[in-house]
Order: structure tokens, then C-alpha cells, then sequence
């Protein structure tokens, strides 16, 4: 079973908020997110001098970790939300500080002028940030104007998802999960789009890298985390909010149902779940 990626929406306004919220579920599906398995493609690309900003950085471990691809450089990260800066501040413990003393954190909406002079950047990086920016374009241009003649825009951003085996409460939830975001983001179908977005930001076509990444979440250990993860964020305030805000759900009953799917899932000894990411690299 798949997700089905949305229409394109019109992508005009310049306003954005994130719908998951920063709980302790939300956030422990990001931190699980590394360099290594979320950055993989741009880590050749990188020099130890370079000065490099994650846009939506959640609770930084990415942006922890290009700390020692970047040792005498600069690595800023950057959210709108001031708890999960927070998180990611408390994350960066003592003794890391003191390795990595050129990483910082900044609340900040990456929707406005981003505060950094032209062409004083070399690489700006997203990470499942741009599915939920009602205007992409204008954020890639800004990323432009900041990076270097040479400087790197490196996109990883999720296309769609898979699962094996299937049952009506886990199809509902990845249906309902791809539809929250703000209004006028693309949510899935994103990756597939980037290049597109970065070509109308004025990247050339032929100065880009364009790919493809993966993240699978198999049985037996994985797939019941992932299934967790998921639990947890319905049985909180995302759950809440699906109800009663944004009324992706009609009652109480959808979201029981998509919990016990979920779990139906993760228990089961054939469970195998993947995500498509588009990643993108674009030279200035
Ligand atoms: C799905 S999380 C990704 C976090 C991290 N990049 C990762 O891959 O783990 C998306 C993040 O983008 C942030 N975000 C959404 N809209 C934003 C905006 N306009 N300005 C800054 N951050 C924003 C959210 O607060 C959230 O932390």
C-alpha cells in the first residue's frame, strides 16, 4: 500500500506552521536522524572551513553531526520553534560544546529574510522541512541570495511511503499524516518536486545533483519502535489536534483504529515500511 502524493498547492503565501508540534513523540522520530543516514549525500561535498546553516533543524542531531565534517568551521541551525531550540541546545551536552564550539542554535522563521549577508554561506541544508513550507520557492531563493558563488543548497525531503502488510487502520493513518500540513505546503509528493522548485529559485539545471534516498523500518525490533513512535504522537497532542482542529479525523474511533493498526503492524513478523526521499544538491 502507498501514500498518494497531494496536488500541488498554490504556494503563494509565505506563512507557515508546523502541524506535528515538538512532543516528546514528534521529537523522537526526528533525533533519530544522523548525518549518516540522513545526510549520507552531501557528506563528500563538505570542507572542514565551510560555514553551513540547517534550516528546521527540530532537535539537531543532523546538525550536530556535520560538526566533525565542518571542525573549523561554522554550523548554525535554525527552527521556528523555541522549545525544540531549546531541545536541541540541552542535546548538545557539555563535553560536545567544548568539541564543537562553533555550533549554535537560533529560533527563527526561515519563511523571512534570513538574517545572513549575501553570498557568506557555503552550504544551506533542509531536512523534511520543505514538505511543510507553503512557499518552498521563496525559501530556496533566500537560500540562494545567502550562499557563495560555488556555495551548496542540499535538499532531503520525503516523496511518498510503503508498507507491507497492510490493514484499513494503517492505510488511514499515513493517508491522514500526509494531508497535515499547513495549508498550501505540498507535504508528499515533495520530493519529487525539489529540483523543480529550485530550478523557479534560479539554480540551474545544470549545476544540480538530482537522487534519491531511503529509509526502511523492518520487523522485528524497527518496525514496532517505528509503530510506537507513531502511537504515541496519536495518543497525544497530535491525535488531539487531528480531531478537534484540523479535522482530519471525523471522532475519537478513527484515531482508535489507527492506533490499533499501527500496533497490528509493528507486531507483525512480516512488517516492512519505506520512505522515498528526494535529494537534491544545487551549486550556486
Ligand atoms: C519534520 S521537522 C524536521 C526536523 C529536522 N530537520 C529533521 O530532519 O529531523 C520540521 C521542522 O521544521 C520546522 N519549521 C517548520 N516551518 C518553519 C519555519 N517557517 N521556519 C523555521 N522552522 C520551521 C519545524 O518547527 C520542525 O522542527
Amino acid at each position: 500500500m502507498s501514500s498518494e502524493p497531494s496536488e500541488p498547492g498554490s504556494n503563494t503565501s509565505a506563512t507557515s506552521g508546523y502541524t506535528q508540534g515538538h512532543s516528546a513523540a514528534v521529537v523522537a522520530s526526528h533525533a533519530s536522524r544522523t548525518v549518516n543516514n540522513s545526510a549520507a549525500f552531501l557528506l563528500p561535498h563538505l570542507k572542514p572551513d565551510f560555514t553551513l546553516l540547517d534550516l528546521g533543524c527540530g532537535p539537531g542531531t543532523i546538525t550536530r553531526g556535520f560538526c566533525s565534517y565542518i571542525p573549523r568551521g561554522r554550523v548554525i541551525g535554525i527552527d521556528a520553534a523555541e522549545s525544540v531550540i531549546e531541545q536541541a541546545q540541552a542535546f548538545s551536552s557539555a563535553s560536545t560544546k567544548t568539541e564543537y564550539p562553533n555550533l549554535s542554535f537560533q529560533v527563527g522563521d526561515i519563511t523571512a529574510a534570513l538574517p545572513f549577508a549575501d553570498g557568506s554561506i557555503d552550504v544551506v541544508y533542509t531536512s523534511q522541512t520543505i514538505l511543510h513550507i507553503p512557499a518552498p520557492v521563496a525559501v530556496m531563493k533566500e537560500a540562494h541570495r545567502v550562499l557563495k558563488p560555488g556555495g551548496m543548497l542540499a535538499m532531503r525531503e520525503t516523496d511518498s511511503m510503503v508498507w507491507h502488510p497492510t490493514n484499513s487502520g494503517m492505510d488511514a493513518y499515513w493517508a491522514a499524516l500526509g494531508k497535515a500540513v499547513p495549508p498550501g505546503a505540498q507535504g508528499m509528493g515533495t520530493g519529487r518536486r525539489l529540483h523543480v522548485w529550485a530550478k523557479e529559485a534560479g539554480f540551474s539545471a545544470a549545476k544540480m545533483q538530482v537522487g534519491t534516498g531511503g529509509m526502511c523500518y523492518a520487523a522485528p525490533d524497527l518496525s514496532r519502535w517505528w509503530a510506537d513512535v507513531h502511537v504515541q504522537r496519536l495518543r497525544g497532542d497530535v491525535g488531539k489536534k487531528w480531531v478537534e482542529d484540523l479535522k482530519l479525523v471525523r471522532d475519537q474511533n478513527e484515531i482508535d483504529e489507527m492506533v490499533a493498526g499501527l500496533k497490528a503492524w509493528g507486531d507483525n513478523e512480516e512488517a516492512w515500511y519505506a520512505a522515498l526521499q528526494g535529494e537534491l544538491i544545487c551549486w550556486k
